[in-house]
């Protein structure tokens, strides 16, 4: 279900799910019901690619959670990215944008970097007669910024008390997720499971990286495969091998069982309008 709504014409409402703050919206961007609706379309527009071919949404795709599915991205000459492509849910309480510390720190700035990088190509922005850039800019951090979802069994679970949301190995699983034996949760936390978050109540906050690489949310990380900056582990199986290997610190010695209750729970953040059987 979308959560955020326009009440009138001129002014923004935000209906929040439980546990989540109103985000930040910068004074010289408000949100209008009519600036996300442009923004919206604007986010599939071909017209934003040099050949007419692609759009955001070619790389955001809204039924993967708005990724690819790919390794790396590959932009619109078929040039391969260096990273792979991050969701947008919930992107709009982030404190820095992509994976890396040099990264833009609004999200109007972030939206200008697939319009022009030249390396690789993303969407070699030819320019819109009758919109300047600015103004295609605006809206569309305008409409990413409503993307905010939180109807997950986790989120049934955790805000609206409902045991049956998760099942028992899930549960599990969270225990261990927030158990000082794993630390999991020391890196991805709150009400996004990722790095630090601002918003409104919490307006400032600074970036957080380990070697470099921002900690992703894990918010529908099962409908995000491949995984990491550079999509170089294929399955939430082997994400859990890397870390009870050792690949962020000590080993960690986990059971089979305890790799089921990890990826289980992993499972169950899954926002219902991207939940699926196969998890493709
Ligand atoms: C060629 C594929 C591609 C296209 C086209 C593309 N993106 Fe992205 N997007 C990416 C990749 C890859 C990243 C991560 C970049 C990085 O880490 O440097 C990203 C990052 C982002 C982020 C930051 C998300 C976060 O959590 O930090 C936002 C927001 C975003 N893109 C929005 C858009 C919008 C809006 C458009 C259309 C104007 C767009 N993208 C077009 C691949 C793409
Ligand atoms: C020290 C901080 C830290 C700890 C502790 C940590 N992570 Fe991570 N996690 C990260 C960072 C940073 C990345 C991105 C790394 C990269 O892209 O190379 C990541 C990536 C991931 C991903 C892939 C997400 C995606 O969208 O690609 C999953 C899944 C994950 N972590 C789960 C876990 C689990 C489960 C634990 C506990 C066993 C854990 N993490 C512990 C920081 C941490």
């Amino acid at each position: 279900m979308p959560i955020a709504q326009g009440a009138n014409a001129e002014s923004w409402q935000w209906q929040l799910p439980a546990g989540f703050p109103p985000p930040l919206v910068p004074a010289d961007n408000r949100m209008t019901p009519a600036k996300v609706a442009v923004g919206e379309r604007l986010f599939f527009d071909k017209r934003l690619s040099i050949d007419g071919s692609y759009s955001c949404a070619s790389c955001h795709d809204p039924g993967r959670a708005f990724t690819d599915g790919l390794a790396v991205a590959i932009g619109v000459t078929g040039e391969r990215h260096a990273r792979n492509t991050p969701t947008l849910i919930n992107a709009a309480y982030n404190v820095s944008f992509g994976w890396l510390a040099d990264a833009p720190r609004t999200l109007e700035d972030q939206h200008r970097v697939p319009l022009h990088n030249t390396n690789p190509l993303e969407l070699g922005y030819p320019g819109i007669d009758g919109l300047a850039e600015d103004e295609v800019v605006e809206s569309l951090a305008s409409y990413v910024r409503t993307l905010i979802r939180a109807d997950s069994p986790f989120d049934r679970y955790v805000y609206y008390g409902d045991q049956a949301a998760m099942s028992m190995l899930a549960r599990e699983g969270l225990e261990l997720f927030l158990s000082p034996r794993t630390g999991c949760s020391a890196c991805h936390r709150g009400f996004t499971l990722s790095g630090p978050v601002r918003h409104q109540l919490v307006p400032d906050a600074e970036p957080e990286f380990h070697d470099g690489i921002r900690t992703p949310t894990l918010r529908n990380v099962a409908v995000t495969a491949p995984y990491m900056h550079d999509g170089s582990i294929a399955t939430l199986e082997a994400v859990i091998e890397f870390y009870d290997r050792g690949g962020r610190g000590q080993p960690l010695d986990l059971s089979a069982e305890e790799h089921a209750a990890l990826i289980a729970f992993l499972g169950s953040l899954t926002d219902a309008p991207f939940a699926r059987d196969d998890n493709r």
